[in-house]
C-alpha cells in the first residue's frame, strides 16, 4: 500500500516524479503528493484525490527542482484529506517525508514529540518520522545518520524517504518489511516502492535489504548497514518484462490483462523442468503441505490443492494468510509451506511465513512480482513471469496462478512435458472463450448491472473459480456476490433467492455437470436467473456463456476468463473504474 518515488539527478526532478507516481498509483489512489529542493527552498504540494486530478489542481508540473520526492496514499491512519496527505513535514517545514507502511508505535513516539515542543498537523503515524529526523538535524547529523537515528526508534514495517534544507541535495531513505528499490541511469539516481516507477529510464537496480539506508545525491548513491558502515552493490539487470506498463490501445489495464491471456500461458510454462520436479519431490516428502495466500491467490491455491490431490495423490491444506498463525502450532521441519502472492508483499502471508521458518518450515513461494520481501524469505521461489499486473483485480496473474499448479502437479508424476504442452495448447481455447462470449456478456452486463446479490455455485475443481468470479464482481463493480459450492446452496443461502436473482452456475461437461444443475434447478425454482457457464447446452439456462471442450483439470483456466469479462462489463455499466475500486489497493502491506 502506497507507493514513493524519489530522484536526485541531471535533469528536472518533478516531471520525473509525477510520471512515476502515476505508474506507482495501483499501490493507493486516495492522496498524491510531492516535495521538491529548489533554490533553498523546499516546495510541498499536496491533496486528496486522484493522481492526474491532484497534479492538474495543483499544477504540480510547473514546480521546479533537481531533487524531489513524491507519494500515492492509501490511508491507514487518518481520513482522506489534505492535511493527512504524504509528504510531511517537521515543524519549521524544513524536512520531508514520505512513507509506506505503519509506524506502530507512532502514538507514543507523538506523545515524546509534543512533550518535546513539536507540533503536529496530521492525524498520521507518518509524521513522527519528520520531528524525530528534525531532531537530528538540529544536533548536526547529516540526513542519513538521522535516519540511521531514528530507525531503531520505529516499530512496524515502513520504507520512507526523506529530503532536508538543513542537508540540501540529497534523498535519504530506509526500509523494514516494505520494498524499496534503486534505479541507476548514467548521473540519474531514483528510488521507489517499485522498480516499475523507473523502468522507463533504466533497467539498472539495486534493492536494500530490512534496515540498510540509502543516500542519493547528484555524485552518486551509497548504501549503509544499520550501524552506519559503509556497503558496496552490485547493480544488476531488470527483467524486460516488468518494465512494460502500457494499455496499449485499451480503456482500462483490466481489460488489457484479460485479454492478455490469450498469450501469457506461452510465458509461465517456461520454467526450468529439474527446479519443477525437486520442489515437486519436496511437496511429495513433506510430512505436511499448507499452502496460504489472501484473496485470489487463495482461490487459486484451492485449485492447486485439488491438483495436487487429484494428479499427485497428495493431500494439502490451504489456510487463508490472515489465519495462518493460529494455526502455526503443528508446523515444524516436516512441514513445507507454499506461500501464494502476486505481490510477494502481502503482510498477512510476510507474517505467517516468517513463523514458519521459525518453526524450520520450507517456504516454497509463488510469486509474480521480482525483488519481493516474500522472495528474501523463500527457500525456493517459483515465478509466475507473466509480466507487470497493475489493475488491483487480479486476473492475467491468476490464471498463470492456475497454470503454475498444474504444472507442479504434474511434476509430481513426471509429466512436465506433456502438462506445459497442454497449456500452451489452450491458448487457442482462452480466445475462443473471449471472442465467442463478448457480445453476450455485454448484453448481460447491461441487463443484470442493477441487481444487488449475485451467487456463483460450481462443484470440485471449480468451486475456486465461483468464488473467483463473486470476488472479480465485487471488487471492480461494488455488487453483493458470493461464490459456494453448489451443494451447500440448499444449506442456507438458498433463503436469499429471489425472483430473478442472478446465479451463475459453472457447469462445465464433466463429472460435476448433472449435480451442478439439480442444484441450479432449485435456485431456478425459486425465481432464479441462471447463467449458465458450460460446454453443454441446459434447459435451464436463462443465458448461456459458452466454454470451449477441454481435459476435466483444465476448465479452470478456461471457466474463469468469461467471468473477469463480467466483472468488468458490469464495472463499466456501472459508472466504477475497474483499475482502480474504491478502498482497494494491489498490494496489501498492512494486517
Ligand atoms: C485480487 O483481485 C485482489 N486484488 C486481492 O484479493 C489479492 O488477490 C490479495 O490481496 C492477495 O494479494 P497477493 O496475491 O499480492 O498476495
Amino acid at each position: 500500500m502506497c507507493g514513493i518515488i524519489g530522484y536526485c539527478g541531471q535533469k528536472p526532478a518533478v516531471p520525473i516524479v509525477l510520471d512515476a507516481l502515476k505508474r506507482l498509483e495501483y499501490r493507493g489512489y486516495d492522496s498524491a503528493g510531492i516535495a521538491s529542493l529548489s533554490d533553498g527552498e523546499l516546495l510541498i504540494r499536496k491533496d486528496a484525490g486522484k493522481v492526474d486530478d491532484v497534479i492538474r489542481k495543483l499544477n504540480l508540473a510547473s514546480l521546479p527542482g533537481n531533487v524531489a520526492i513524491g507519494h500515492t496514499r492509501w490511508a491507514t491512519h487518518g481520513a482522506v484529506t489534505q492535511s493527512n496527505a504524504h509528504p510531511h513535514t517537521d515543524c519549521g517545514g524544513r524536512v520531508a517525508v514520505v512513507h509506506n507502511g505503519i509506524v506502530e508505535n507512532n502514538r507514543q513516539l507523538r506523545q515524546g514529540l509534543i512533550a518535546g515542543g513539536h507540533k503536529f498537523t496530521s492525524e498520521t503515524d507518518t509524521e513522527v518520522i519528520p520531528h524525530l529526523v528534525e531532531d537530528e538535524l538540529r544536533n548536526g547529523c547529516s540526513l542519513e545518520q538521522a535516519v540511521l537515528n531514528i530507525a531503531p526508534k520505529l516499530e512496524g514495517s515502513y520504507a520512507f524517504l526523506v529530503i532536508s534544507l538543513g542537508d540540501p541535495g540529497k534523498i535519504a531513505g530506509t526500509r523494514r518489511n516494505n520494498p524499496l528499490i534503486v534505479g541507476i541511469n548514467g548521473p540519474d539516481y531514483y528510488v521507489s516502492s517499485d522498480a516499475l516507477a523507473f523502468s522507463q529510464y533504466t533497467n539498472q537496480v539495486m534493492s536494500l535489504e530490512d534496515n540498510e539506508v540509502v543516500v542519493l545525491t547528484r555524485e552518486g548513491v551509497e548504501f549503509f548497514d544499520a550501524r552506519g558502515c559503509k556497503l558496496v552493490k552490485q547493480a544488476r539487470k531488470l527483467d524486460h518484462s516488468w518494465a512494460e506498463s502500457s494499455k496499449d490501445s485499451y480503456q482500462h489495464f483490466m481489460l488489457k490483462e484479460i485479454m492478455d491471456q490469450t498469450q501469457v500461458l506461452d510465458q509461465i510454462v517456461r520454467q526450468d523442468e529439474k527446479t519443477f520436479t525437486e520442489t515437486a519431490l519436496d511437496i511429495l516428502r513433506a510430512r505436511q503441505v499448507i499452502i496460504t495466500a489472501c484473496g485470489s491467490s487463495r482461490y487459486a491455491a484451492l485449485v492447486g490443492r485439488y491438483l495436487f490431490s487429484k494428479v499427485g495423490k497428495k493431500f494439502c491444506d490451504v489456510v487463508m494468510a490472515s489465519e495462518f498463525g493460529y494455526f502455526a502450532d503443528s508446523v515444524d521441519k516436516n512441514t513445507v509451506v507454499i506461500a501464494v502472492s502476486q505481490s510477494g508483499e502481502t503482510a498477512d502471508i510476510i507474517d505467517g511465513v516468517k513463523a514458519a521458518k521459525d518453526a524450520g518450515a520450507q517456504v516454497i513461494s509463488i510469486i509474480n512480482r521480482p525483488n519481493s520481501i516474500l522472495a528474501d524469505l523463500s527457500h525456493q521461489v517459483i515465478y509466475l513471469n507473466c509480466g507487470a499486473e497493475i489493475a488491483v483485480a487480479a486476473t492475467k496473474t491468476f490464471l498463470s496462478q492456475l497454470a503454475l499448479f498444474y504444472l507442479l502437479s504434474f511434476s509430481m508424476i513426471n509429466d512436465f512435458n506433456e502438462a506445459s504442452a497442454k497449456l500452451i495448447s489452450l491458448n487457442s481455447e482462452i480466445s475462443k472463450v473471449l471472442d465467442c462470449n463478448k457480445s453476450e456478456l455485454i448484453t448481460l452486463s447491461q441487463k443484470l448491472k442493477d441487481k444487488n446479490d449475485f451467487y456463483y455455485i460450481a462443484r470440485g475443481i471449480n468451486f475456486a473459480i465461483a468464488s473467483e468470479g463473486a470476488l472479480k464482481l465485487k471488487e471492480v463493480s461494488y455488487v453483493h456476490a458470493e461464490g459456494m459450492p453448489a451443494g451447500e446452496l440448499k444449506h442456507g443461502t438458498l433463503a436469499l433467492i429471489e425472483p430473478g436473482t442472478p446465479v451463475v452456475v459453472i457447469c462445465p461437461a464433466d463429472y460435476t455437470f448433472n449435480e451442478t444443475l439439480s442444484n441450479a434447478m432449485e435456485a431456478k425454482s425459486r425465481g432464479a436467473y441462471i447463467i449458465g457457464v458450460s460446454d453443454k447446452e441446459g434447459d435451464l439456462y436463462d443465458s448461456w456463456v459458452r466454454l470451449p471442450q477441454v481435459d476435466e483439470l483444465l476448465y479452470p483456466m478456461v471457466a474463469v476468463v468469461p467471468l473477469q469479462l463480467l466483472a468488468y462489463y458490469v464495472a463499466i455499466n456501472r459508472g466504477c473504474d475497474p483499475d482502480k475500486p474504491r478502498n482497494l489497493a494491489k498490494s496489501v502491506t498492512v494486517k
